[in-house]
């Protein structure tokens, strides 16, 4: 089929229960499907949306677009949880069906208020001319997981941005509501944070741009996200053509971070003595991270895994994208950690560990033979060790996700999805590298699920997020070395968690 503007924003009314049943049993059959990852039913996901606690339960939303893997009119996908790892699918909650969210229910977050979640997002809507018009507006859901849509936007795009005025994050600080905003600057084209503040949620005032750097960020920063990870406002956004000069990265979009040191936000300002960004996540297809401040005390992260602007192979099977797994951050000496959810360890089944023992080995030593392609591999590497472990990996090697390790001086790791199986976003390159500690010790701990890998490295120091399309044929895990190689670790078979 082929996608006019008019397929994509056609309302969903014209579209048949039995188209989308069929497009369903579709996406059902495909090999790619992930097993304990949220993947859309049919069609395309991209942002998370609305992460928030409420009434004794995770809610996690995220933008959906259900009849086909194209940007489309968007709505809100609703998804519930009571450990942050099991999701049970509610639907679509916030659907485009107002005069103020015609185009598309864009991205926003939530903030529980009294007995009820607050819902604060952009609706996207289009002219005659197609000429953009946001509007930030908000939502009620009750504890019957009831909707109620406010009458009338919170407020409108100001004077001083374009119409890329979007994605606003509600926080509540001393009283006072402040939501951030990814905008593109009137007069210089270029990217920022705005932010808006509210006693009461309905008089907003314009604070101007947030001043969070001396640096140029492009020409629209999208998806702003502010949390406090062990007592430091962490600050993560998407800034869109960003001069690689400023922060080098390889991705067509950065998703990246800065720790801050002060905070006041009715002043507008946040500081930092980090000298650039930072990319959140070292791999290949994170985007949009939403993050929050959870009630019991932890900052909770979940991102996009998908790209805008890129192709990926299951769009020919009519649906694309994943959302990461929950990360929980931390701050340590200034750096950034993200950790799996302790929940996570109950999807454990079956686990086999992994030890060279006395008789230490080399070359090709094949870890694991047709395992699951839901696993989690725990691995140790000591110092003075090199190699590559090959995930995915066929009989003779013509096709795996090579990672290739040092723990020597110029200690390192690399992934590298070009033989990984079908290609995709070659253009981007098909290798991603960390420099490591010399001569210390190498943790993985990685996390595999059909066509998603999430590496997390010395306890979530580093993230390498990717997807891989891999054919059946590539079932084993081969540790590949030209020396003899220590190592120390467990598989875990990973249950799904529908
Ligand atoms: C980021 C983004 C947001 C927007 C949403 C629309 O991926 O472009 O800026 O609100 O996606 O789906």
């Amino acid at each position: 089929m082929e996608w006019t503007r008019a397929k994509r924003y056609q309302a969903y009314s014209n579209w048949t229960a039995a188209e989308l049943l069929s497009l369903q049993q579709q996406v059902a059959t495909s090999d790619y499907l992930p097993h304990y990852h949220v993947s859309p039913l049919s069609g395309l996901l991209n942002d998370p949306n609305g992460f928030s606690f409420f009434n004794n339960q995770w809610h996690l939303f995220y933008q959906a677009f259900p009849f086909g893997a194209v940007h489309g009119l968007k709505s809100w996908f609703h998804l519930v949880s009571d450990d942050l790892v099991h999701w049970k699918q509610q639907g679509l909650a916030l659907k485009p069906d107002t005069i103020y969210d015609s185009h598309g229910a864009y991205s926003g977050s939530a903030h529980v208020i009294k007995d009820k979640l607050f819902i604060m997002y952009t609706g996207n809507v289009r002219d005659k001319d197609w000429q953009r018009h946001p509007y930030q507006n908000g939502a009620w859901l009750d504890k019957n997981n009831r909707l109620t849509k406010l009458q009338r936007p919170l407020f409108d795009q100001p004077e001083h941005t374009t119409d890329h005025f979007r994605d606003p994050q509600l926080l509540y600080l001393n009283n006072t509501y402040y939501a951030l905003l990814g905008a593109q600057d009137k007069e210089t084209l270029s990217g920022k944070i705005a932010l808006f503040c509210s006693k009461n949620l309905h008089d907003w005032q314009d604070l101007g741009y947030l001043d969070f750097t001396n640096n140029d960020m492009g020409y629209m920063v999208e998806c702003p996200n502010l949390v406090l990870v062990d007592n430091k406002p962490l600050l993560i956004f998407c800034p869109q053509g960003l001069n690689k000069k400023i922060m080098n990265y390889d991705n067509i979009y950065p998703n990246v971070f800065i720790i801050g040191d002060t905070l006041n936000l009715a002043g507008a300002s946040f500081t930092s003595r980090q000298a650039a960004p930072l990319n959140f996540d070292e791999g290949f297809d994170v985007y949009a991270t939403q993050a929050f401040n959870a009630p019991d005390g932890n900052a909770y992260a979940v991102s996009w895994v998908g790209l805008p602007d890129i192709s990926y192979p299951t769009d020919q099977e009519n649906w694309a994208h994943c959302l990461s797994q929950v990360k929980e951050l931390r701050i340590k000496d200034g750096c950034l950690y993200q950790r799996p959810v302790p929940a996570m360890a109950q999807l454990r089944t079956a686990g086999k560990h992994l030890t060279p023992g006395n008789n230490k080995i080399s070359e090709k030593n094949c870890l694991i033979d047709h395992p699951s392609q839901h696993f989690e591999l725990k691995l140790t590497i000591p110092a003075g060790q090199a190699g590559t472990l090959h995930l995915a990996a066929d009989k003779l090697l013509t096709h795996s996700l090579a990672l290739e390790f040092s723990t020597s001086k110029k200690a390192f790791l690399s992934v590298d999805r070009q033989n990984a199986g079908a290609p995709f976003a070659k253009k981007y390159g098909t290798k991603r590298s960390v420099k490591l500690p010399a001569d210390t010790s190498l943790v993985l701990d990685i996390f595999f699920d059909n066509s998603i890998c999430e590496i997390f490295v010395n306890n979530g120091s580093h993230v390498l997020t990717l997807r891989l399309f891999p054919s059946k044929k590539q079932q084993k895990i081969i540790l590949e070395s030209s020396q003899f190689i220590d190592y120390n670790g467990t598989w875990w078979n990973l249950k799904p968690i529908n």
